[in-house]
């Protein structure tokens, strides 16, 4: 990696003999501004300053891309050197010759910090630009909170700081960030621009010098401002410390506020907030990689193209994963049991692809859905012969998949992949009704599946690598994440809820009210707690479930206890409620009360209260105070307990996988990296502890009972997350 005092490739130096332009040779994949970026950026502006014969400078990017800005690992190991980006901004600010911007591809970061310090700045049409810092749990810590009120204005500025969002070049140029946006060639254009410049006063262009436009009511416009911030926030640090940042520039000079800023940063540097979301985006990127306990990987799996897919069942999730397939350009075919559910279902899918296409609209963007080769709507199993992949989406019933299956796998082309979006059911078991359970596989998205970016792809005992690749690359196109995983009922993310879930009731039954339950779980940072989201889901969905299951309704066994079953606590409750027709939002009554059938403002009911009352008189049950620690440990450390059990059956390849699905897929706060992240920040031994505490107190309740592989990572010295799928399988002495 070098600095180089030259022109940019295809500039004609003979021609323009008094502009330096620095081209930068930034990080070698992503140009972010790394120490030996930074260094050099130093010697070229001193050494383009010093130059009596340079008279302007431009400063771009190499290979079309300004920055990606900093490479987040750096900030863990804070640079020895002493070397910060601030300071080079303020070099390049304060040099006496022009220095213009020239963006190309994005610049985001420390990269867009770096064009803040330039006194003219043009991008391509094409680039994009953020300052999305927040996102990882930290603020711009280059200036860039200071400089970016004073150049676009406080409203935008928050906006785009304390979101992190990319902005286009349109936009950009609306809000005044550029100055310029171009079509052609950006570095030409720059190079033009400080050409014309040389000689020009810059004093104005100085961004540190400019007093932050005023608002006529900035404080209360603040007040509301904040507000909104930490509602987004939910717990999240960063983006109130972006804001007092920029507070920080609307009531200080220049010079405070930077010191505010870098107060701020290292807050939130050493907040642990930063490191748990620095997992989280490396976690993220590490699923992608997946392998198998066969031995099948990433790395030898190829994907097969999916030029043509169909969608059975047009329910709430069909209607979701059509508009997703639509919206990655992938033609379907959706396809419904008859005429009538058929209609109801396209209506939905074309509301849905109308709000789309108006939300892409305002980002310039088009969705082409009203065209046959791209959407087509049957009732006809002959359709499906062309298709390259099938999502089938019907109701959750074994048999009814089954028959589906048996159908699709004579009707398709040997070569189509058949996929299933079922929440809970056995993969194997749909596959053998196949004459191609290599080409099987689970592909359970989330609802909303249009918005919801999880992906859990599950594998069967038969099913190939290149179906689990072609899965994954279906989830990419799609722009979602995909997590590959074993299949075990419930597969990883459901099976971790149940007991969540089940801990929540059983709180129920003990004394705790319903609100109190979801108020500890929404302020640890959840969006919604386990009441209101069942309420949301639809008590009946688990109800039909444990129907299936024998644990309730006319096929369970005359004598059987309330609250046992098969030995173990069960709780009756939910039952009791769905016996009632209290079956959540859809019925204006679940756990909470609602304004109206399919009203969303949950209130807390009296009548649940005094219903929950007489159920512990019925049962004995002594009533008691439980308090937020005893709720939050039997909540959270349940569903960490299975995610060990999880992760010791090979179900996942390793603790970022059950991060990336709780992150993505349950409102898990990413500020805490994912369940299994926040069980090593809070320590095993103390998890341990809890469990066994818990367990002793309520001996028929196995999920209390701390996992093995817990136990065992426990006695091997509470090794680092990263450590722990070593230990599987090696010997401890001391269990
Ligand atoms: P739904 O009841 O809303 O829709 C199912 C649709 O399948 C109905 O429109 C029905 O007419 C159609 N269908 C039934 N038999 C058919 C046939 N023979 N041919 C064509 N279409 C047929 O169900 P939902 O909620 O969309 O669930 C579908 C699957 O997705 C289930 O397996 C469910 O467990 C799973 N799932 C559901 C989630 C949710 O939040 N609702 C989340 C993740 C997975």
């Amino acid at each position: 990696m070098s600095w180089g005092r030259h022109i940019a490739p295809g500039q004609d130096n003979r021609k323009l003999p008094e502009v330096q332009v620095v081209i930068s040779p930034l990080h070698p994949t992503r140009n972010s501004p790394c120490l030996a970026v930074l260094q050099a950026l130093e010697d070229g502006l001193k050494r383009a300053d010093a130059d009596p014969s340079v008279k302007a400078v431009t400063i771009c990017g190499e290979n079309g891309k300004f920055s990606a800005g900093a490479d987040i690992r750096g900030f863990s190991s804070p640079n020895k050197q002493g070397l910060g980006l601030g300071p080079i901004v303020s070099l390049i600010e304060r040099s006496e010759k022009p220095v213009v911007a020239a963006i190309e591809g994005i610049a985001l970061g420390g990269g867009l910090e770096v064009t803040l310090g330039c006194h003219y700045r043009i991008a391509h049409v094409q680039a994009r630009m953020g300052l999305p810092e927040v996102t990882i749990g930290l603020l711009p810590g280059a200036e860039g909170t200071q400089r970016l009120p004073r150049l676009i204005g406080v409203p935008a500025a928050l906006d785009i700081i304390t979101t992190g969002r990319h902005i286009s070049a349109s936009e950009a140029l609306k809000l005044g960030l550029v100055d310029e946006v171009v079509e052609e060639n950006t570095v030409e254009a720059a190079i033009r621009l400080a050409n014309r410049l040389i000689g020009q006063p810059l004093g104005h262009r100085r961004l540190s010098l400019k007093p932050v436009p005023k608002l006529p009511n900035m404080e209360a416009f603040l007040t509301e401002a904040l507000v909104k911030v930490k509602k987004r926030a939910q717990g999240c640090l960063a983006p109130e410390l972006c804001f007092q940042a920029i507070k920080a520039a609307t009531e200080q000079p220049f010079a405070d506020g930077v010191r505010k800023e870098r107060e701020l940063f290292n807050i939130l540097l050493t907040s642990g907030q930063a490191k748990a979301l620095q997992y989280a985006f490396f976690a993220e990127r590490a699923v992608e990689k997946w392998t198998t306990p066969s031995g099948a990987s990433w790395k030898t799996a190829s994907p097969q193209p999916i030029r043509k897919a169909a969608v059975i069942g047009l329910g709430t999730m069909g209607r979701g994963i059509v508009t997703s397939l639509v919206k990655a350009k992938i033609p379907v075919v959706a396809l419904e049991q008859d005429l009538e559910y058929l209609n109801t279902g396209r209506k939905a899918v074309m509301l849905l692809l109308e709000r789309e296409a108006m939300k892409m609209e305002q980002g310039g963007q088009t969705l082409d859905f009203n065209n046959p080769a791209r959407l087509q709507f049957a009732v006809d199993f002959d359709v499906l012969r062309d298709v390259d992949l099938v999502i089938e989406a019907v109701f959750e019933n074994m048999a009814l998949k089954k028959e589906i299956f048996n159908k699709l796998s004579r009707i398709c082309k040997p070569e189509a992949f058949l996929c299933t979006n079922t929440s809970a059911l056995n993969i194997d078991e749909i596959a053998s009704v196949t004459s191609r359970p290599q080409q099987v596989i689970g592909t359970h998205f989330f609802s909303p599946a249009h918005v919801m970016r999880l992906l859990e792809i599950i594998y069967g005992r038969h099913t190939s690598p290149t179906t689990i690749a072609t899965a994954m690359q279906l989830a990419k196109v799609m722009k979602k994440v995909g997590v590959v995983v074993g299949n075990c009922f419930g597969f990883v993310g459901n099976r971790m809820m149940f007991p969540y879930v089940q801990q929540a009731v059983f709180l129920l039954e003990e004394g705790s009210r319903p609100e109190d339950v979801d108020q500890v779980l929404e302020d640890f940072g959840f969006k919604i707690g386990p009441f209101r989201m069942s309420d949301l889901a639809g008590l009946d969905v688990g109800w039909r479930s444990r129907k299936d299951q024998g644990l309730t309704g006319p096929t369970l066994a005359p004598g059987t206890s309330a609250r046992q079953r098969h030995g173990y606590r069960y709780s009756p409750l939910p039952d009791l409620l769905c016996e009632k027709g209290r079956f959540g939002q859809k019925t204006g009554k679940g756990w909470y009360q609602y304004e109206k059938a399919g009203g969303r403002t949950a209130k807390p009911d009296p009548w649940i209260h005094s219903f929950l009352s007489e159920y512990r008189d019925t049962h004995q049950i002594k009533t008691r105070f439980i308090d937020q620690e005893e709720i939050l440990e039997r909540c959270l450390f349940t569903l960490i307990n299975e995610g060990f059990d999880i992760l010791a059956e090979g179900i996942a390849s390793g603790p970022e996988h059950l991060d990336v699905v709780y992150i993505n897929g349950y409102g898990w706060p990413k500020h805490r990296g994912g369940p299994m992240f926040y069980a090593s920040t809070v320590g095993l031994p103390n998890i341990l502890a809890k469990l066994q505490k818990y367990s002793e107190i309520h001996p028929d309740v196995p999920q209390l009972r701390p996992s093995a592989f817990l136990k065992k990572l426990v006695a091997m010295g509470n090794p680092p997350l990263n450590d722990w799928m070593s230990y599987l399988h090696r010997q401890s002495n001391k269990l």
